[in-house]
């Protein structure tokens, strides 16, 4: 089998700064993409990906937080994602990116999310989210859809330390879904 962990989009690369086009229908290539992004999210053990990370500007996301201490796997497709609530009191987590290999980041962000999305059925799904790892992923996840990523969240200057770790972690030869 071809290495998965080579598909993944590593940064810096404008493809991961770049807002992803709305997905106006479910397509049978569209159904590929989402059955390639969790394949390579499945190899390299991570718990989420996003269509840019393959280098597929478009609006679509996998998560499955679940799957760790479990060979079940339980992937959400979430197209067009969108955030409509996004509150609680904001938690400090560390948090790894499969573009980002060794290196991980403490972020910043509120612990409870309701967010809509349509799943490859074209169903409207609804996904609430409180103090877990699931509330974390999809607001990192649909980060990418819009150009942002984790590092993104950080100060100027932490942000210029993240860059210089992620360097030193290629220099070493880390892979995406190795953290620090
Ligand atoms: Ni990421």
């Amino acid at each position: 089998m071809a290495d998965l962990a080579n598909e993944v989009v590593i940064a810096p690369d404008e493809r991961l700064k770049t807002e992803c086009a709305v997905i106006e229908e479910v397509t049978p290539e569209l159904r590929k993409l989402a059955e390639h992004m969790a394949e390579v999210m499945y190899a390299t053990e991570g718990c989420g990906i996003a269509a840019p990370q393959v280098g597929e500007l478009v609006q679509l996301v996998v998560i499955d937080c679940d799957y760790a201490d479990d060979k079940n796997h339980n992937p959400y497709y979430l197209i067009n994602p969108e955030i409509i609530v996004a509150d609680g009191e904001e938690r400090e987590l560390s948090e790894g990116c499969l573009s980002f290999p060794g290196i991980s980041v403490h972020v910043t962000r509120p612990s409870h999310v309701i967010v809509r999305a349509r799943n490859l059925d074209g169903d409207l799904m609804q996904y609430e989210a409180r103090d877990n790892l699931l509330a974390v992923c999809l607001q990192h996840e649909i980060d990418h859809l819009h150009g942002v990523t984790m590092v993104d969240h950080l100060s100027a200057s932490d942000r210029m330390l993240a860059m210089n770790d992620l360097a030193k972690a290629k220099a070493n030869g880390a892979r995406p879904g190795e953290l620090d």
